[in-house]
């Protein structure tokens, strides 16, 4: 049986209630999609428990940002993961994440500077705590995060080396719809429109991989030749387009494909800022 659970008392005394048993963690902010629970499946086949949190964190939204209108469905989010065979799920309050007097942040100073941290200036900073005080309260063997917000993903290995944090960090691969538009809670903001114009995320990245992978090499003219392909469709507002080393972030100038490329872009259809991207 599922267990809702709400305080950190609660989550603390089934974890460690059997302190040999593996536990993975699933942080969500909710408004669960097929993403999420191929996390959930990677966690519940590798550990005997899995927790899963459902927690809209204020700190990683900007004033200006969608906070307020962000999706929420707790009731169909706890029915979809206690069919997946969640164990434990827990749903912290904001008073009880960042109670009166709470002033500590982490800051992981280079890899949150370009991409989503040249967009969003605070946003990663709010991931990096609201993680690392996640991985603190719920002290997982595993934790699950998806390749999606690929940058997320180093900002969170980077925090758990640094800080010594005794959880091992599991990078699942991105789950798209049949046309190759990657799984978002955001898509639901999209007209009709939008949904369909939406697949030049993918496809100008796939576009762009055939040439890495065919051996092309230089990244300026890969920047240049992914911007076009997204301005070529009319409904899309091109955020940022980057071609990078995956593990440092910088730009690749001529891209030395032993080190890896991570070819990423942020588009806006209207008011809606969607991401992708693919690892080489
Ligand atoms: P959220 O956007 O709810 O995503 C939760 C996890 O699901 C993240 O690790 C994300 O990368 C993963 N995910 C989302 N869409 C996916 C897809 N199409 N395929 C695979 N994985 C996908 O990311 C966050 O929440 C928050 O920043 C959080 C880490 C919970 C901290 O607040």
């Amino acid at each position: 049986m599922m267990q809702v659970v709400d305080t950190i008392e609660q989550v603390r005394a089934a974890r460690w209630a059997d302190s040999a048993a593996t536990w993975g963690l699933v942080p969500t902010m909710g408004y669960l999609h097929e993403g999420h629970l191929s996390l959930v499946a990677a966690s519940t086949a590798e550990n005997d428990f899995t927790a899963v949190t459902i927690y809209v964190n204020p700190t990683q939204f900007a004033p200006d940002e969608d906070l307020n209108t962000y999706p929420r469905d707790m009731a169909r989010d706890l029915a979809l993961l206690a069919a997946a065979g969640v164990d434990w799920v827990f749903t912290p309050t904001d008073a009880l994440m960042y109670p009166v007097g709470f002033q500590t942040e982490v800051r992981i100073s280079e890899v949150t500077q370009m991409l989503e941290g040249a967009s969003r200036p605070t946003h990663l900073h709010g991931v990096a705590t609201v993680v690392t005080k996640l991985l603190n309260i719920v002290q997982p063997t595993r934790a699950y995060f998806g390749q999606k917000d690929a940058q997320q993903t180093v900002v969170v290995k980077r925090l758990v080396a640094d800080l010594n944090i005794n959880t091992e960090i599991v990078i699942c691969p991105i789950v798209r719809e049949a046309d190759g538009l990657a799984l978002s809670s955001r898509n639901v903001y999209l007209s009709a429109a939008q949904r369909r114009a939406a697949v030049v995320l993918s496809q100008s990245i796939a576009t762009i991989a055939d040439e890495i992978e065919a051996g092309a090499r230089d990244g300026e003219a890969l920047r240049q030749q992914l911007a076009a392909l997204i301005a070529a469709e009319p409904l899309a507002q091109l955020d940022y387009v980057s071609i990078a080393n995956p593990l440092t972030l910088h730009e690749w100038t001529t891209i030395e494909m032993e080190k890896g490329v991570l070819v990423s872009v942020a588009v806006f259809f209207g008011r809606t800022r969607l991401i992708d991207n693919r690892l080489l």
